[in-house]
């Protein structure tokens, strides 16, 4: 069977001789530091072996679930933000239709998202589009207190209940929480929500393949036993696997190689508009888990070849503190040809015939070379093909990655203490009781 590759020649040229094979003890002894659960933020590792312990009777589970939600609802809303939410995005879109909200006959529910911002336009315009839909409601929120969620929450079960009547509404509201502590939780205990629980010792960022992201993604009707399958694969293959054959060792050796060569930046690209929420949830998992202590990679992501025409100059010729790391897709789902033209104004007829994932590979390949002769590394990791097993197996390989790599860093991967520091300043200017003493100080600040 195919397998993901990863290819890191196109990096190694811009660093010393051996400077990745140099990293070999440091990214051994970092996954090692996992597996035995003796690094900083320990407390965290339940992601590692995740996918393993996931049960048939556990996918049942979720799947009656998804099934009475889609049984009786047109439209599903995800409330969640950060890592309960992106993860579940991330793998609708790269497996959907890009269309599938416009030509939707009703064979699947639309999944819409919600909670992740605080936009009085953006939830006006939602509630409004719901009164006309059969609506139900996934309420993720591993603290159950996270603002943009909670408030998204409020309006929606409010709404759900008007429309529905209290008794229907709770039959299609799902909580996803932990087990005992947050609002989210006392909710759905006092309501009777079916719920499930996200592991304590599996952080936001870490939980896709928990209910977090599975059982959206299952409602929006994808194959979570191959998502899984692809994930337990990639774990015990990462697990076993030597140095040299081991990607996200390898993964977290050359990126790390490169931040100590200057290159700050890693811009993950895509040329599939379907992974654009997978870089998006990669952004998160590597920027949360990396940038503290004044350190760490920063994450940034394009779409290819859309971004070449926009962002394609900087990366050319810009500052040379950047790497790139393409996300590739080798076979597309679908089939269609360049076609041909009798006039030939474009003067394009010499692509007639040619598939057009053709074309695009060639414009890859293109600007692989381009982009390295312009001094900037790359790295390009490849999937076999865009499906649920395949996307599984990239999500754990990034989690490894990313654990592994914030460990040779030096950081603790699993924490987010920098994420407070916005909500404290909010709180405080808007009053919430318990923090007199910094809004006096913020208000004092802004007088100034
Ligand atoms: O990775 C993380 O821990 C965060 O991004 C959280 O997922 C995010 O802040 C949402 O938190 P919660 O699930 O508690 O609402």
């Amino acid at each position: 069977m195919k397998t993901i590759t990863l290819d890191i020649t196109g990096a190694t040229a811009f660093l010393p001789a051996g400077a990745v094979e140099n990293l070999k003890e440091k990214v051994q002894i970092a996954h090692h530091e996992l597996e035995m659960g003796t690094c900083p933020g320990s407390d965290y590792l339940g992601w590692l072996h995740l996918p393993c312990s996931i049960s048939p009777e556990f996918l049942s589970d979720i799947q009656a679930t998804a099934h009475t939600l889609r049984q009786l609802c047109d439209t599903i809303v995800v409330a969640g933000i950060g890592g309960s939410y992106l993860g579940a995005r991330a793998v609708i879109e790269a497996l959907g239709n890009s269309f599938a909200w416009l030509t939707n006959k009703g064979e699947n529910p639309n999944i819409l998202f919600a909670g992740n911002n605080i936009s009085e336009d953006y939830l006006y315009e939602l509630t409004e589009y719901l009164k006309t839909r059969r609506f139900g409601v996934i309420n993720i929120s591993k603290s159950g207190t996270t603002t943009e969620t909670a408030l998204a929450f409020r309006l929606l079960k409010k709404q759900c209940e008007q429309q529905r009547g209290k008794e229907e509404a709770a039959k299609v509201i799902v909580a996803i929480t932990d087990a005992t502590k947050g609002a989210a939780r006392t909710t759905a205990d006092k309501e009777g929500y079916k719920s499930y629980v996200i592991p304590g010792n599996v952080g936001g960022r870490f939980s896709v393949l928990s209910p977090v992201g599975l059982l959206p993604i299952a409602c929006a009707g994808f194959d979570i036993a191959q998502l899984v399958k692809g994930a337990q694969d990639m774990e015990k293959t990462i697990a076993e696997q030597p140095f040299e054959q081991n990607i996200a060792q390898q993964y977290a050796a050359v990126r790390n190689a490169l931040y100590a060569a200057g290159k700050k930046i890693e811009i993950l690209a895509n040329f599939q508009p379907k992974l654009h929420y997978i870089a998006e949830w990669w952004k998160q998992l590597y920027g949360e888990s990396e940038g503290k202590e004044q350190k760490g990679i920063f994450p940034a992501a394009v779409d290819f070849t859309t971004d070449l025409h926009s962002m394609g100059q900087w990366i050319q010729e810009g500052e040379r503190n950047i790497f790139e790391t393409v996300l590739s897709i080798e076979k597309p789902a679908q089939e269609l040809h360049f076609p041909h033209d009798d006039e030939n104004l474009d003067g394009l007829n010499f692509l007639e015939g040619k598939r057009v994932d053709e074309v695009n590979k060639m414009a890859e390949l293109g600007t692989r070379l381009a982009h390295i002769d312009g001094g900037v590394p790359n790295i390009r990791i490849s999937l076999p093909e865009l499906n649920a097993y395949y996307v599984g197996a990239l999500l754990y390989f990034f989690e490894a990655g990313c654990g592994i790599s914030g460990r040779v860093l030096g950081v603790n991967p699993f924490n987010q203490p920098g994420v407070e520091a916005y909500k404290k300043n909010m709180f405080a200017l808007l009053d919430k009781p318990g923090y007199e003493a910094e809004s006096k100080a913020i208000k004092a600040r802004l007088e100034k």
